[in-house]
């Protein structure tokens, strides 16, 4: 295309700008203004757990490979991988050896370059996890900084004198349990580390240390990467003074006194280095995705950035760990965050979250609940990450007994906290012998549930959760009111059901989701809107009996029966 156009030097070098333009800054902004993370939907794998192609009990990168198709069917558009990189496993990867590699157990480079070949060929983007907090206590940078006090990497960790025999430098506690600092006999100093001792925590406060992680992500971007999801944003700077921390009433699950985080997280350092970050995303049109806990929205606008210039898409944790299928509690948490004045993310499940479909199941509409938490966060205006399994009615697959338990904070909180494992099993793709993961015994367990809830059996029915996911993304793909329109509450005061219209120009859609065990009647004056006389004509519902065109003055719902239609005159 560009050699044809060489007729003229004017139109040549428009050309030149606007190519690199656009291999500058990715696919450019559409007619709305709004960029490719806005309208893809994203999904969250766990690679351990998703597909493993050489049957050693544990996921691979080739067997991600292989399911790309499912992942294009299903609506997909970009995929974030939890951590893949070499790793002693300790934290299941969330502590990194090497940067710029891949853990033998998930494959090589060679796969991921595939991988992410096979993905660009299906238009389905490649996001990477960003541990940046700490490394593993095996990297190299690690292992040369605790050899001696003058060590050329000593300064890459944070290293501080204890307060005389065998006393840490401060009260500060790992959020992982116990003491947020290790002695190393050998130097004769602690060492800082906010998650497991063995994930000391990064000096930002060192310029080399933001350099070499830049250059990971410039590493990553040129490779084919189109963003990432930054880890534990929360925690990359300390107070420089370690003054203690206040201790509040009781103990938590470790057994710990409880503790405001007051001077080792959110320190508004975080953000010098998030500003930076973006520029250096910005040149390769990536996207920065936060995770992101926040305890209200004052906190969460700050992720974005005074000038929208920090993370695109910092996730609204809070909509995550609503717990509780209630019509005003999600209606003001979407109030809040899309007014926010970024672009919201929802979520309603991850690898540190329970399940969706055991936190809001209520024993006997499980599935229904399924549907209508989807009918929620993919109906929405913003972009939804589906951690994977979801699309299947996954539960939780606690462990029965401590010596079960894989993830250390399960083993040290037991049976308070049993840990993580339970929303990490494997998926399930069909009915046959560990759900169709893995000719041999996966990692983790997969739950009795697989039989009825996995792919194969779901894709041929239509009414399974798969198949409803399947066709609200279908919609969401196509419906400018979904991708492009308001938010705009409606019925406010109903405590049952909560609905909203999505609209863009003329186009109108309308959400009912009734989160009530009960079947709801309800009524809409869009008078409002200028739809007073106006029609809904049903595009996706979860109801058996439904009709296909209602009038908006008496609309049946199912209890959690979720409805979305079109309006118009
Ligand atoms: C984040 C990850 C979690 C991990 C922790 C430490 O919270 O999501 O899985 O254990 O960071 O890296
Ligand atoms: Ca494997």
């Amino acid at each position: 295309m560009f050699r044809r156009f060489v007729l003229s030097t004017v139109l040549a070098v428009t050309l030149c700008l606007s190519f690199s333009f656009a291999s500058a800054q990715g696919a450019p902004r559409d007619a709305e203004g709004h960029e490719w993370w806005q309208h893809a939907v994203f999904y969250e794998i766990y690679p351990r757990s998703y597909a493993d192609s050489n049957n050693d009990g544990i996921g691979d990168l080739k067997g991600i490979t292989s399911k790309l198709d499912y992942l294009k069917q299903l609506g997909v558009d970009a995929i974030w991988l939890t951590p893949c990189f070499p790793s002693p496993q300790v934290d299941f990867g969330y502590d990194v050896s090497d940067y710029q590699d891949i853990d033998p157990m998930y494959g090589t480079l060679t796969d991921f370059d595939r991988m992410a070949s096979e993905g660009k060929s299906r238009d389905v983007r490649i996001i990477m996890d960003f541990v940046m907090n700490h490394t593993s206590d095996q990297h190299k940078w690690f292992l040369d900084s605790k050899s001696s006090r003058t060590a050329k990497y000593r300064d890459w960790y944070v290293w501080r004198d204890g307060k005389g025999s065998n006393r840490p430098p401060n009260n500060w506690l790992s959020t992982f349990g116990g003491p947020a600092w290790k002695f190393d006999a050998k130097t004769g100093q602690w060492y800082y580390h906010f998650f497991y001792p063995e994930q000391p925590d990064l000096n930002w406060r060192n310029p080399a240390v933001e350099k070499a992680m830049f250059d990971v992500t410039t590493w990553w971007y040129n490779r084919g990467v189109a963003g990432f999801r930054l880890d534990a944003v929360d925690t990359l700077f300390e107070d420089p003074e370690l003054r203690d921390n206040p201790v509040l009433p009781g103990t938590n699950r470790y057994g710990d006194p409880n503790m405001e985080n007051k001077y080792n997280t959110k320190l508004p350092e975080l953000h010098d280095v998030l500003r930076k970050l973006r520029k250096v995303a910005d040149e390769h049109g990536a996207v920065l995705i936060g995770e992101t806990w926040t305890s209200d929205i004052t906190e969460l606008k700050k992720y974005y950035g005074e000038h929208s210039n920090e993370l695109q898409m910092p996730m609204d944790l809070m909509f995550a760990t609503v717990n509780k299928v209630s019509a005003p509690e999600f209606r003001r948490q979407i109030a809040a965050v899309d007014g926010a004045g970024g672009w919201p993310v929802y979520v309603i499940s991850n690898h540190d979250i329970p399940r969706s479909y055991v936190r809001y199941g209520d024993g006997q509409h499980n599935d229904a609940i399924a549907k209508l938490m989807a009918g929620l966060y993919l109906t929405l205006r913003g972009t939804p990450i589906i951690y994977y399994g979801e699309e299947i009615g996954m539960e939780n697959n606690d462990p029965k007994r401590k010596e079960d338990v894989k993830d250390p904070i399960g083993k040290l909180g037991w049976p308070q906290e049993k840990g993580r494992d339970g929303e990490r099993t494997p998926m399930q793709w069909d009915d046959t012998a560990n759900a169709g993961f893995s000719r041999s015994k996966p990692w983790l367990p997969v739950p009795p549930s697989y039989k009825t809830h996995n792919v194969a059996t779901e894709l041929k029915d239509p009414n399974s959760i798969l198949s409803f996911y399947k066709q609200v993304l279908a919609l969401r793909h196509t419906s400018h009111a979904l991708l492009d329109g308001q938010y705009i509450a409606l019925n406010e005061n109903d405590p049952n059901v909560l609905s909203y219209l999505r609209k863009y120009k003329d186009e109108t859609v309308l959400v009912a989701l009734n989160m009530s065990p009960a079947a709801q009647k309800v009524s809409f004056d869009l008078s409002a809107q200028g739809l007073s006389d106006a029609k809904a004509k049903t595009l996706v519902t979860s109801m058996s009996q439904s009709q296909q065109e209602a009038t908006l003055t008496n609309l049946t719902l199912e209890p959690f029966g979720v409805y979305i239609a079109s309006i118009a005159k």
